[in-house]
């Protein structure tokens, strides 16, 4: 961080040399206890047994099928829901730990809808961050807060944010924001520095007509670049309060956390409204809640 906020020369070198940029203390410890009481808040007054379709809602990046039948998935980019690890449950559907340690996320409307994460989601000094990675027009879309639950956390694969937020051109900057120290053992995240100058390899879209059963969404592939192999893979270990930016096309992922610890963090992913946002993806803001920049 520089004196009068935003990135340092060094910080912005790094930005366009590797994608990412790492910004030790950006969030006090009050405001990460605030944040993760207000999430505590939230899953103990979700009641599994009455989801919006009536049945639980796994969330499971590698069977991306399975979340394309979720209704709720779709109406959680206007709202905030409580999702499920995919390993939550046993063979006859129960829970097999406590729900507040079943839950893998909650989306994607907390900054706008709650006071607690409207907060901690807004401010000159992100403000100022977000321009110096070069968005002229800041719109948050989507946030998210991610527990990587003690032993159970699910794995999120290789990939690209701006597959699920694209825009002509790419404008997506992924706020990842750490609530707890993340490590290798709890399932930190690895990016593969440079390779955000790699091309786009799937888009994450609305069909557009579905036929009655079939899913409303689809992972589109575009690109047969393969995914960077594990040497080349980068682990981002960080204390809590750390912000770390990553590049729309920057190839990520986090593995699963088979440790004792949770890995909580939070996530912001903005776009530039200077650019233009695609009608099929899946997250739309149809319906009137408005899009907001990050002061
Ligand atoms: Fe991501």
């Amino acid at each position: 961080m520089s004196e009068a906020g935003g990135l340092t020369a060094l910080e912005r070198q790094q930005w366009q040399r590797e994608g990412f940029v790492v910004l030790p203390g950006f969030k006090s410890a009050q405001a990460i206890e605030s944040l993760r009481t207000r999430a505590a808040q939230i899953v103990a007054d979700f009641d599994p047994e009455c989801g919006p379709d009536g049945r639980p809602s796994v969330f499971a990046t590698h069977d991306q099928a399975r979340l394309s039948a979720d209704q709720a998935f779709l109406a959680s980019a206007q709202g905030i829901h409580c999702f499920f690890e995919e390993e939550a449950f046993a063979e006859d559907g129960r829970l097999q730990q406590a729900k507040h340690l079943s839950i893998n996320k909650i989306g994607h409307a907390l900054h706008d809808l709650d006071p607690v994460f409207d907060a901690f989601s807004h401010g000159e000094d992100l403000a100022a961050v977000v321009r110096d990675l070069g968005v002229q027009q800041p719109q948050v879309w989507q946030s998210m807060f991610i527990f990587k639950q003690p032993a159970i956390g699910g794995e999120v694969r290789w990939h690209q944010d701006a597959t699920f937020l694209h825009t002509t051109p790419v404008s997506v900057v992924g706020l990842w924001f750490a609530l707890e120290d993340a490590t290798r053992d709890n399932g930190c995240l690895w990016v593969a520095p440079g390779q955000h100058r790699s091309p786009l390899r799937e888009r994450f879209i609305r069909q557009a007509c579905p036929e009655p059963g079939q899913p409303l969404t689809r992972l589109e592939v575009l690109d047969a670049t393969p995914w960077p192999s594990e040497r080349h893979a980068v682990p981002v270990e960080v204390s809590a309060g750390t912000l770390v930016c990553l590049h729309g096309l920057l190839p990520h992922y986090s593995a699963p956390n088979r440790s004792p610890h949770s890995r909580h963090a939070y996530t912001l992913h903005v776009v530039d409204g200077t650019s233009s946002y695609a009608t099929d993806n899946w997250l739309q803001r149809e319906g009137g809640l408005p899009l907001r920049g990050l002061s």
